[in-house]
C-alpha cells in the first residue's frame, strides 16, 4: 500500500539503496555518478525531518570474483574483505552517507535468499531442466558467454567473444564460435548438460504490468518495460553449477544461486542487519506486505531489467511488498567520451581523492543531474570553471567578504536586530522550489536556483559596499547590519546546498557555531549571535591538479573489473589468459606475411558501425584503406601521423561496411584494451619488417 503523494506527508520512512558494487574492482568517477545522486537525495530527505534509511553492500558473489581470487592465489573470502575496506574508505571520503554498508555474502543474506528462493519454489514458481554448456576442463568450470574467445563463424576474426563480433558486428551463440577456447585457461571448452532452475518470471505478467502503469516508473523505463512485454517474459535460469563463489541452494547441493539472485535481496539483508542493531526499527515496517514505508531503488540504467522485472516478480512470489520506484540513470562520459585509461580518464575514487577535493565532484555532478537516464559528460575545463565560479566565486565569497568586518569590529557577534527582512524572505521562499527540485531529482535545478540566490547575495554586497561603510565613524551599526544580512543569506545557501555539499556545511557550521542545519531552521535568521572567525572554506580548483590526477590515472593501467562507461558489466578483464600459441609454423610459412611499416595519413569512424574505424594507411608513395575494429581503443584524431605495422599482402577481404585491403597489428584483449603495434623511431612508411 503506498500514497500517492508521499512528498506531502509529515514524517514519512523511507528506505534507500544504490546498486551494491562489485566486490572485485576499485570505486571510479563512474560508480560515483549513482551514489551522490543518491546521496544527495538520502541527505535532502534527511534534513526535511524524514526517516530516512540508506543502505548498500558490496555484490561479493559470482564468476569473475572467484576466479580473480584464483588469479590472486587467494581465498575469495580474503579477496572481498579487502575491497570492502578499500569501498568504504572511498565511499566515507567521498561522504557518501550510508546507515549500513554491508555485504551479500552474509549471514542475512544466505536467510533472505533462501527465503525468497523456497516461497516462490513452494508457490510453484521454480522450473527445472537440463541444459548443455561450455565447460573449461582445465579449470573445472562452466563458461559464461564471455569467458569464451574462438574465430568470429561470420568472418574469421580471431578472439572475438563468445557473444558477438567487434569487427563485423554479427551476433551469435558461443557454440557457433570457431576454435572455441576458455578465456580462462585457452583451453577447448567442451559441451557439458547438467540440472538448472528456473524462475518463471511469466507467472508474474499480471503483476507486473500493473506495477509498471502505477506511475511510479519514469517515462523511459517503463517504455522500456513495455518492449519486454511485448518480446515476452522468459524464465530466468537462476543456478550455476559448483565450483561457484555464493550460496548453495538449499534442496540442491552442488548448484549455486546466481549472482544476479542474491544481489538485490542484499538490499533487504543489508536493512536487516542495520535493524539488528537500531532500537526500533523494524525489517516488516518496510518490506512487508503491509508496510507504509516507502522503498525506493537507485540504479543504472544497464540494470533495469533485474530491477524493474526480477527484482519485483521474486518480491512478489516471496510475498514482500514491491519497491515504490526505481530510479534509474545514465552512464558517465569524460571529455565527451567512454572513460579511458590510455587518456587518463579512466578516474578510479582514490585518485581523484588523491588530488582533488570530493566536494567539488559533488557540486558538478549536481549541477549535470536531472531526472532522467540521460548520460551526463564530466568535461574537466568546465568542472574547473564551474566550481571555481560557482563554489568559491559566489557562495564561499559572501561570507569571506563579509566575515572578516564581524572578527575584526565587533567581536565576532552578528547584528542584534535582522536588517532586510524582505530580502531574506526573498531567500526563505525560494527554498519551496528548491526543495522540490531536489525530491523529483531536478538537482540540476535545484543548483541553479541556488547560484541565482547567491548572485542576488553578492549583489546586494556589492550595493551596500561594506568597505566603503567602514571607513566611515559614524556607520558602524549599518555595517554590523550589512555584513550579518551578508552572513544570514549565505547561511541560507549552505542550507540550500547541504545535501550537495556535506563538507562545506560543516565547515560552515562550525564557522558559523550552530547545529546541523535542518531545512525549517533556515526560515529564522541569526541575531545577536557569536560567529568563529574566518577560514576559507573552499579553495579554486587549479588547473595543474586536474592534470596530475590524468597523469596519474594514465600511470595506474592495473585496475580490474573496468566496464568504460559504467563498470556494471563483469569483463573477462584481468582473468583473460595469455591466448595459447598457434601450432608451429615452418619459416616459409612466415616469410609469405608481408609485414610493413604504415603511416595512418588518416583515420574515420565508419558510419553505422560501432566497432570500426576506417584508416588510410600510408606505405611509402602507396596507400591503402582498411576497416579496423579498433573503435572502442582510439580516437582517431590520436592516430593521424602515427606509425603502425600493417599486413600489406592480405588479401583484400569484403566486410559489412566495404572492402579491407589489408590489416593493422594490434595487442590485447578487444574493445577499448587493443593496442596497436608502432615500431621504433627511425622506421620510415613502407619499410619491410623481417
Ligand atoms: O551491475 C552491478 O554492478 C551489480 N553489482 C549491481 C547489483 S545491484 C543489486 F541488485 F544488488
Ligand atoms: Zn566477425
Amino acid at each position: 500500500m503506498h500514497r500517492t503523494c508521499p512528498a506531502m506527508k509529515n514524517k514519512r520512512d523511507i528506505l534507500v539503496t544504490s546498486a551494491l558494487p562489485y566486490a572485485n574492482g576499485p570505486i571510479h568517477v563512474g560508480h560515483l555518478v549513482e551514489y551522490v545522486q543518491t546521496d544527495i537525495w538520502v541527505r535532502f530527505q534527511k534534513m526535511r525531518g524524514h526517516r530516512c534509511y540508506y543502505v548498500c553492500a558490496d555484490d561479493a558473489h559470482g564468476t569473475p570474483i572467484m576466479l580473480r581470487a584464483r588469479q590472486d592465489r587467494i581465498e575469495p573470502e580474503e579477496l572481498i574483505a579487502r575491497v570492502a575496506e578499500e569501498h568504504r574508505a572511498d565511499f566515507a571520503d567521498f561522504r557518501i552517507g550510508f546507515d549500513n554498508y554491508h555485504s551479500t555474502h552474509s549471514p542475512e543474506n544466505r536467510h533472505y535468499a533462501c527465503l525468497v528462493y523456497e516461497r516462490n519454489r513452494d508457490q510453484g514458481h521454480i522450473a527445472s531442466r537440463t541444459i548443455t554448456q561450455a565447460y573449461d576442463p582445465v579449470e573445472g568450470i562452466f563458461l559464461p558467454d564471455r569467458f569464451i574467445t574462438g574465430e568470429c563463424p561470420k568472418c574469421g576474426t580471431p578472439e572475438q567473444y563468445g557473444d558477438n563480433c567487434e569487427a563485423c558486428g554479427a551476433s551469435y551463440s558461443p557454440s557457433e564460435l570457431k576454435n572455441p577456447r576458455s578465456a580462462v585457461s585457452g583451453a577447448q571448452p567442451e559441451e557439458r548438460a547438467s540440472e538448472h532452475y528456473f524462475f518463471r518470471l511469466g507467472d508474474f505478467e499480471a503483476q507486473l504490468k500493473q506495477w509498471t502503469r502505477s506511475g511510479s516508473l519514469q517515462k523511459e523505463v517503463a517504455n522500456k518495460l513495455d518492449e519486454w512485454f511485448k518480446a515476452g517474459l522468459k524464465e530466468w535460469d537462476i543456478s550455476r553449477d559448483a565450483p561457484y563463489f555464493g550460496f548453495e541452494i538449499p534442496d540442491h547441493p552442488g548448484k549455486f544461486f546466481y549472482v544476479w539472485l542474491d544481489a538485490p535481496i542484499g538490499y533487504m539483508a543489508s536493512f536487516q542487519n542495520l535493524c539488528d542493531r537500531t532500537d526500533g526499527l523494524a525489517f516488516d515496517d518496510f518490506w512487508g506486505l503491509a508496510a507504509d514505508a516507502e522503498i525506493y531503488h537507485f540504479i543504472g540504467k544497464d540494470i533495469i531489467y533485474f530491477h524493474a522485472l526480477f527484482w519485483p516478480a521474486m518480491l512478489h512470489g516471496a510475498g514482500f511488498r514491491t519497491p515504490t520506484a526505481i530510479f534509474a540513470h545514465g552512464f558517465l562520459t569524460v571529455d565527451g567520451q567512454k572513460m579511458s585509461k590510455s587518456r587518463g580518464t579512466f578516474i578510479k575514487a582514490r585518485t581523484y581523492l588523491d588530488h582533488l577535493n570530493p566536494e567539488y565532484l559533488r557540486y558538478y555532478f549536481a549541477a549535470k543531474l536531472g531526472p532522467g537516464v540521460e548520460d551526463i559528460d564530466l568535461n574537466l575545463e568546465d568542472f574547473a570553471l564551474r566550481v571555481n565560479a560557482d563554489l568559491v566565486g559566489k557562495v564561499v565569497n559572501i561570507a569571506s567578504r563579509c566575515a572578516g568586518f564581524i572578527s575584526k569590529r565587533y567581536d565576532g557577534r552578528l547584528s542584534p536586530r535582522p536588517a532586510e527582512p524582505a530580502l531574506f524572505a526573498e531567500f526563505v521562499r525560494a527554498g519551496a522550489s528548491i526543495a522540490e527540485a531536489y525530491e523529483g531529482r531536478e538537482f540540476s535545478r535545484a543548483a541553479r536556483e541556488i547560484m541565482v540566490l547567491a548572485d542576488r547575495a553578492n549583489r546586494y554586497i556589492d550595493e551596500r559596499a561594506p568597505w566603503v561603510v567602514a571607513k566611515a565613524a559614524d556607520r558602524m551599526q549599518e555595517l554590523q547590519d550589512i555584513c550579518s544580512v551578508g552572513l544570514n543569506l549565505f547561511r541560507v545557501l549552505i542550507g540550500y546546498l547541504a545535501p550537495i555539499l556535506p563538507g562545506t556545511t560543516e565547515a560552515a557550521e562550525d564557522f558559523l557555531r550552530i547545529p546541523p542545519l535542518t531545512w525549517d531552521v533556515l526560515s529564522e535568521p541569526l541575531v545577536d549571535h557569536e560567529i568563529s572567525k574566518f577560514k576559507p572554506l573552499m579553495t579554486r580548483v587549479e588547473p595543474k591538479q586536474i592534470r596530475a590526477m590524468v597523469e596519474a590515472s594514465k600511470a595506474d593501467l592495473a585496475g580490474a573489473d573496468t566496464d568504460e562507461t559504467h563498470a556494471r558489466t563483469p569483463r573477462t578483464e584481468g582473468y583473460l589468459a595469455r591466448a595459447p600459441i598457434a601450432d608451429t609454423i615452418e619459416f616459409d610459412d612466415f616469410a609469405k606475411i608481408d609485414l610493413r611499416v604504415a603511416r595512418i595519413a588518416a583515420a574515420d569512424h565508419v558510419e553505422g558501425a560501432d566497432k570500426l574505424l576506417r584508416l588510410v594507411l600510408d606505405l611509402g608513395g602507396e596507400t591503402r584503406t582498411i576497416l579496423a575494429g579498433i573503435r572502442a581503443a582510439y580516437d582517431p584524431a590520436d592516430l593521424v601521423g602515427r606509425h603502425t605495422v600493417m599486413v600489406a599482402n592480405l588479401a583484400p577481404r569484403k566486410m559489412r561496411f566495404g572492402v579491407s585491403e589489408g590489416m593493422v597489428l594490434a595487442a590485447g584483449p578487444g574493445g577499448k584494451d587493443l593496442f596497436i603495434l608502432s615500431p621504433d623511431q627511425g622506421a620510415e612508411p613502407g619499410m619491410k619488417i623481417k
